[in-house]
């Protein structure tokens, strides 16, 4: 049998019957309304049919007036409670029964995208100053042009304030608390590619001389906080996890990203997701990545196995490059991770697992190998970091839309 086959069970007691989970991909389907619609919801009902070990859905914004894309789903204020909130719960509990109706484990990416929440997305209105740990403008190049874009895209961001950072842990906690009461098995913290969380973590944009400043252990007090104060209104069934980015072998923060780990182990975290980059670098998509890598598929695995090493007990779920069944068993295989995260691949076949995971599929056969998005001639005009990897997730968002609409998706290469 294929190690892909086994069940993963999380400390929380709940258990992905397979090693394959769909990872979260932000859908861009949840209208100027920003709640779940029926296309979201048959987006959802397609995955649940694809044999998937777990799903994880796309980033839902804690705070609707900041959101990382347009269409993102968001919480639109305070959540008190099943009890006053009757309608709010039934249209995510529609969600989660998408998502869980063949028995699915299903967890929701919460975000706050911080300082990458564009110009023209969120309720702030478009001369509304992001927030951030410190105010550390975006860079994505040093040209004139670049410049120009940036600050076109990105507003500046203002430095939280105890009531901004107060404000932002009850939003976390009561997103939690909603999806727990409308039935979803777990939340998963978005603390990478460069969103809020990420952003305290990081010394680059964290310049703060206050309690959640400074060390490596001070950068994690608004994370870890957020986790205590999510246990203490879910069910101890209720998975909590987070995304976090690696940290570069070379780096110094290597060791700080250990340490980090480790008070997230400590606050009691079901499972870590491993991924990478950011707006200003985004190695998640694997566009600037050696072709050695892109070969051996998981882009992170070297960070995952010191990781491995470190926390030995701690479930982990490593993102980025996976395509065929060779690749995501011999990182299974290597105990690299427990779960093998799927991102664009999913958003062709929502059925994936359903090939890889049959064992009568050859091995030629169990994969889907995607080609780039190709730059189109303008836009490789402007040298922008950024720009091939937002082209890239336009293209797998569209491709969402269009098998939630029950139309074939497009492979790049057709292209
Ligand atoms: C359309 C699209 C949307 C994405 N949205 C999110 C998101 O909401 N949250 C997140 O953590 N990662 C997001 N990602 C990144 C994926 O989760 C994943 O880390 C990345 O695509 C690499 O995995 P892959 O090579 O299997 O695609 C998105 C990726 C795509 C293509």
């Amino acid at each position: 049998m294929t190690p892909l086959n086994e069940p993963v069970k999380l400390p929380c007691g709940l258990v992905f019957p397979n090693r394959l989970v769909k990872a979260a991909m932000a859908e861009a389907l949840a209208g100027s309304g920003h709640v779940p619609t029926p296309t979201l919801l048959e987006a959802y009902n397609q995955w649940a049919q694809g044999g998937w070990g777990g799903l994880l859905t796309g980033n839902v914004q804690v705070d609707v007036d900041h959101l990382g894309m347009p269409h993102d789903p968001a919480l639109h204020g305070e959540y008190t409670g099943k009890e006053n909130n009757q309608a709010l719960v039934e249209l995510w509990s529609q969600y989660a029964n998408a998502c869980q109706q063949h028995g699915t484990p299903s967890i929701v990416q919460l975000c706050h995208p911080g300082r990458q929440s564009i110009r023209f997305a969120g309720r702030r209105g478009i001369f509304g100053a992001t927030i951030a740990p410190s105010a550390v403008p975006m860079d994505l190049g040093e040209g004139i042009v670049q410049r120009f874009f940036s600050w076109l895209v990105f507003p500046p961001s203002k430095e939280m304030t105890q009531g901004d950072i107060e404000r932002v842990t009850r939003q976390f906690v009561d997103a939690a608390r909603l999806m727990a009461d409308s039935g979803f098995s777990g939340v998963e913290l978005h603390g990478a590619h460069g969103y809020l969380l990420d952003q305290f973590l990081n010394p680059k944009t964290n310049k703060r001389t206050d309690a959640y400043g400074g060390s490596a252990e001070n950068r994690a007090k608004f994370v870890v906080d957020i986790i205590h104060s999510i246990r203490k209104v879910v069910p101890e069934k209720f998975a909590v996890g987070i995304k976090l980015n690696s940290a570069d072998h070379s780096s110094s923060t290597f060791e700080d990203t250990m340490t980090q780990i480790q008070l997230l182990v400590d606050a009691g975290i079901d499972f870590l997701e491993v991924s990478g980059g950011s707006y200003e670098n985004p190695k998640m998509m694997g566009r600037e990545q050696s072709e050695r890598t892109v070969a051996r598929e998981a882009f992170f695995i070297e960070f995952a196995t010191e990781a491995r090493k470190r926390f030995p007990g701690l479930v982990l779920m490593l993102t980025g490059g996976f395509r065929t069944r060779a690749g995501a068993e011999s990182a299974i295989k290597q105990n690299a991770c427990d779960i093998i995260g799927i991102g664009r691949p999913a958003a062709i076949d929502p059925k994936l697992p359903r090939v890889l995971l049959d064992e009568n599929v050859s091995e030629e056969e169990a994969q889907l190998v995607l080609n780039k998005i190709p730059m189109p001639f303008l836009a490789g005009l402007i040298p922008m970091k950024g720009v091939g990897a937002g082209l890239e997730s336009k293209y797998y968002a569209d491709q969402i839309k269009r098998f939630a609409m029950g139309l074939k998706t497009i492979l790049p290469s057709a292209w």
